[in-house]
């Protein structure tokens, strides 16, 4: 029999999810049904509930249930605990609910993939709402020489370094950096609807920084920005959507499938 899988979220249409997974699911010989439900806002504990109680053996969680996820479950890993937000959840032996949130270390896996080294460099992290969150301490536990944060709203920024540890500096988008950084990651939602973005002056190296933006599948105004400044390298999220899913892939059958290309957007 087919274990059962599936992606929650509203929307969820657009969710790459099911061919990932069914993806990895060939490949590693483990027959899967994945599908996609559009839960409504009111209805999510429920459908989580109803999942696990007819067999289901692995949900990810995305817009905008990530929170409540995190809150419903029984055991919490730390990424979920730091970040308040989960995007994997599955029951263990007992029947509790666990929750993980595999972006962070799937943003870190994508990097190393892509052959960037985060130890002892300096990081920038453009962006503070959710996405910022659930990726900002797996970036610290990397080992980075600086990991700071700029946002539009720079109060979002200090509450996240509060909150989540290390001793970055938090700033505004208007402001002017003493020090290009190595690496800038771009995790504001403005690569979805194509909204302009204001970035930290002098934050760039041209031909040194590397630019990545979480948002994938399109050509982003942050990747438009890094071109015209020479970034060195710049990838969309493409590698890190991979990367997570093999992450939850694994929370879910005990076994990390190997990688797939990051070219493959089918
Ligand atoms: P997500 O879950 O995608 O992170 P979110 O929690 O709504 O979504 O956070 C959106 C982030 O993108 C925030 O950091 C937001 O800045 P503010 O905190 O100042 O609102 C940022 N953002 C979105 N559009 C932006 C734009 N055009 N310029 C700058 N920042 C933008």
């Amino acid at each position: 029999m087919s274990a059962c899988c599936a992606v929650i979220g509203n929307p969820v249409a657009h969710s790459r999810s099911p061919d990932l997974h069914h993806g990895f699911a060939q490949t590693c010989g483990i027959p899967l049904h994945y599908e996609k439900i559009l839960a409504e806002e009111d209805d999510f504990a429920h459908v989580v509930q109803a999942f696990f109680a007819s067999g289901g053996r692995g949900l990810n969680i995305t817009v905008p249930f990530k929170q409540r996820a995190a809150e419903l479950a029984d055991h919490c890993s730390e990424e979920v605990r730091l970040s308040g937000a989960a995007n994997t959840l599955w029951h263990n032996e007992q029947q509790q609910l666990c929750a993980d949130n595999t972006d962070g270390r799937g943003l870190v896996n994508a990097l190393t993939a892509h052959g960037v080294t985060l130890s002892g460099q300096r990081i920038l992290l453009i962006g503070a709402g959710g996405a910022a969150q659930g990726v900002y301490h797996p970036l610290l536990a990397s080992g980075p020489a600086v990991l700071d944060i700029a946002n539009r709203t720079p109060e979002k920024a200090e509450a996240i370094i509060a909150n989540q540890g290390g001793d970055g500096r938090a700033f505004g988008l208007d402001e002017h950096v003493d020090e290009p950084y190595d690496l800038i990651i771009n995790a504001t939602s403005s690569g979805l609807d194509d909204s302009a973005l204001k970035v930290p002056a002098n934050c760039l190296a041209p031909g040194h920084s590397v630019c990545y933006d979480m948002v994938y599948g399109t050509t982003t105004p942050f990747m438009r920005w890094a071109e015209e400044q020479q970034a060195a390298a710049i990838y969309d999220g493409y590698s890190m959507l991979i990367e997570q899913a093999r992450l939850s892939f694994s929370q879910w059958f005990g076994v990390l499938p190997p990688v797939q290309s990051y070219n493959d957007r089918g």
